[in-house]
């Protein structure tokens, strides 16, 4: 099966300078209101420049107006939301347009990962704490550092959608479209180096991580406590916050998505391709930022 760019319509162009001028904007302090493209849609409507660029312009002209966008955009950074969210929990928008991660990432492929996938880890996980209000105040976080205290009967529900929603949130963000996502930093570069010999090294480790986990899961580059760094593979939802499940427990700063899911329509069984492509889509920019935080 293969899918085709489609041309840009007028609601694509839309959707892509809304992207830009939301990313262009700092801070950001209407974030959480911009889940969906209706709040989009108003956020862009009813800005000053939104509302004369939206109104003056063509579709060729918004087109046109993108791309040098697209040519001058600063590196890509991004607020980390899922901190800050509680209970309910709810789907982080992505910041970028579904497309942007081509061809490394086909656009059908980021819809039905975000909108199904991760929605359903994001409902069932808010289902799983109904009546729980005790654990509701938690972030993912907190839920995931600390499920062996948490009531028998939700464990494995929290288990497995917090860390669906933790695992996808992280990995969004740490995502950007090729050229744009900048580079290790010195202070990132100088630990990988010293931990994994070179850069192609620590690539072919990750790799190897997702490669080898037999089924569904994620591979990792953690911060362990006391600040070394070390690449770790986790089965199914699973993550290195989980105190109690996993052997290896660390600060993950940047982690690849190895479920079928995340891959199949476009590379089928080819999974070494799409974790040789995805390389080219990584926001080292966050990643950096991840580093420092985790230090
Ligand atoms: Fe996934």
């Amino acid at each position: 099966m293969r899918f085709e760019r489609a041309p840009m319509t007028v609601r694509a162009a839309e959707e892509q300078m809304w992207f830009h001028m939301w990313r262009n904007a700092s801070p950001h302090p209407i974030v959480g209101d911009m889940s969906d493209a209706a709040n989009r849609r108003s956020f862009l409507r009813h800005s000053l420049v939104g509302l004369g660029a939206f109104t003056a312009l063509s579709s060729r002209a918004l087109t046109q107006t993108l791309l040098a966008a697209n040519s001058s955009a600063a590196p890509t950074t991004h607020p980390t939301t899922h901190k800050e969210q509680h209970m309910p929990f709810t789907l982080p928008s992505l910041p970028y347009p579904e497309a942007a991660l081509e061809p490394s990432i086909d656009s059908q492929t980021m819809i039905i990962h975000r909108t199904k996938h991760h929605q359903a880890y994001v409902d069932n996980l808010n289902k799983a704490l109904e009546g729980h209000a005790d654990l509701q105040n938690k972030t993912v976080e907190e839920l995931c550092a600390s499920l062996p205290s948490l009531p028998e009967a939700i464990r494995g529900a929290v288990r497995n959608n917090g860390g669906g929603h933790f695992n996808h949130s992280m990995f969004w963000q740490i995502m950007a479209p090729a050229g744009s996502g900048g580079a290790p930093s010195a202070e990132l570069s100088a630990a990988i180096t010293k931990t994994f010999g070179t850069m192609e090294d620590f690539k072919a480790k990750l790799a190897d991580g997702g490669m080898k986990r037999f089924g569904s899961g994620w591979s990792w580059l953690i911060v362990k406590p006391g600040g070394a760094l070390e690449v770790v593979s986790t089965a199914n939802q699973d993550n290195p916050l989980m105190k109690g499940i996993i052997d290896t427990l660390g600060t993950p700063i940047l982690g690849v998505d190895v479920w079928e899911h995340a891959y199949y329509l476009k590379y089928q069984n080819r999974r070494a391709d799409y974790l040789k492509s995805w390389w080219d889509v990584v926001n080292w920019n966050e990643v950096n930022k991840r580093f420092a935080a985790a230090k």
